[in-house]
């Protein structure tokens, strides 16, 4: 068999030398028996429809799409799924017959680490989203299915976290908020999908916002503890977790959605965090 015979895919991104996905695929290759190569490439600003043509007539049968690319997914896509829809961005494209069909596996990939693999209850739980920005959007609808007792987007800029609140209104008791409103409120979960981790900021949470056995979720993840993660233990949250898990998860989905076979996701986890 020659390397144009095996279906290639790959995740498109730039950055993309950081990229944990062609580990997480390959893995999940090898653990379901299936033939195929998964590369990380890097598309210049401007490259992504004229990579995706070149990339489809090489045995391209699949692409990952990450940062900044994920709107530009979401538009060249000639048909998407609900959920991509509504999430307005998509991580996944599946390329068949001349057709590229987009997806977001990000909120599948949030659910499953938490009621998964960490056994987190979100029903009938008051939960707080801090941060309006395209990751939060893709992750409110699974949330929102899962039915919490409330959930508030808290964000610096209100009026986005107001937006996203209308537009997520028909899913469940969702309503927005600023950092001031928080005061003598507390949650059962609370996630950070702001990128403040990256620059090393704290978005500006009151004190005694957890309640009793409340989990901290940052969507990022870092070698060390994100400072998030790091003032969620002062906070005295029970439990602390990053967004690790939800990059295998969402990568598991994909997967699946390319190759009809759900593959195991422990062990890569467990390898990636040593
Ligand atoms: P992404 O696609 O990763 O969500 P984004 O759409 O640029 O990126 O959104 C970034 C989010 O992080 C926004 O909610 C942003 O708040 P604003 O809407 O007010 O810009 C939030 N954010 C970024 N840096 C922050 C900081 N230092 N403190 C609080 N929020 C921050």
């Amino acid at each position: 068999m020659t390397k144009n015979d095996i279906d290639h895919y790959a995740v498109i991104g730039n950055p993309i030398a950081h990229s944990k996905s062609p580990l997480i695929h390959t893995e999940f290759a090898k653990l379901t028996n299936q033939q195929l190569a998964y590369t990380a490439e890097l598309v210049e600003i401007g490259q992504v429809e004229s990579f995706i043509k070149s990339f489809s007539s090489h045995s391209g049968k699949g692409l990952n799409v990450t940062v900044p690319f994920k709107i530009d997914a979401f538009n060249l896509a000639t048909e998407l799924t609900e959920r991509a829809q509504r999430a307005g961005a998509v991580n996944t494209l599946t390329l068949k017959h001349n057709k590229i069909l987009g997806d977001t596996t990000d909120g599948t990939g949030l659910i499953n680490d938490l009621i998964k693999n960490h056994h987190q209850i979100i029903k009938n739980r008051q939960i707080l989203v801090v941060g309006a920005g395209g990751a939060v959007r893709g992750v409110l609808e699974p949330l929102l299915l899962e039915s919490p007792a409330s959930l508030i987007i808290v964000n610096r800029t209100a009026s986005k976290a107001q937006q996203l609140a209308n537009d997520f209104a028909t899913f469940g008791n969702i309503s927005a908020c600023g950092f001031n409103d928080l005061d003598n409120k507390q949650f059962d979960l609370i996630i950070n999908g702001t990128s403040a981790s990256l620059s090393g900021d704290l978005p500006p949470l009151p004190d005694k916002i957890f309640s009793d056995n409340a989990c901290a979720y940052d969507m990022m993840y870092a070698k060390e503890p994100t400072i998030f993660m790091q003032w969620a233990k002062e906070q005295g949250a029970k439990i602390i977790l990053d967004g690790l898990g939800m990059l295998v998860e969402q990568a598991a989905e994909s997967f699946y959605i390319w190759r009809g076979v759900r593959a195991e996701t422990q062990n890569i986890i467990k390898k990636l965090r040593s």
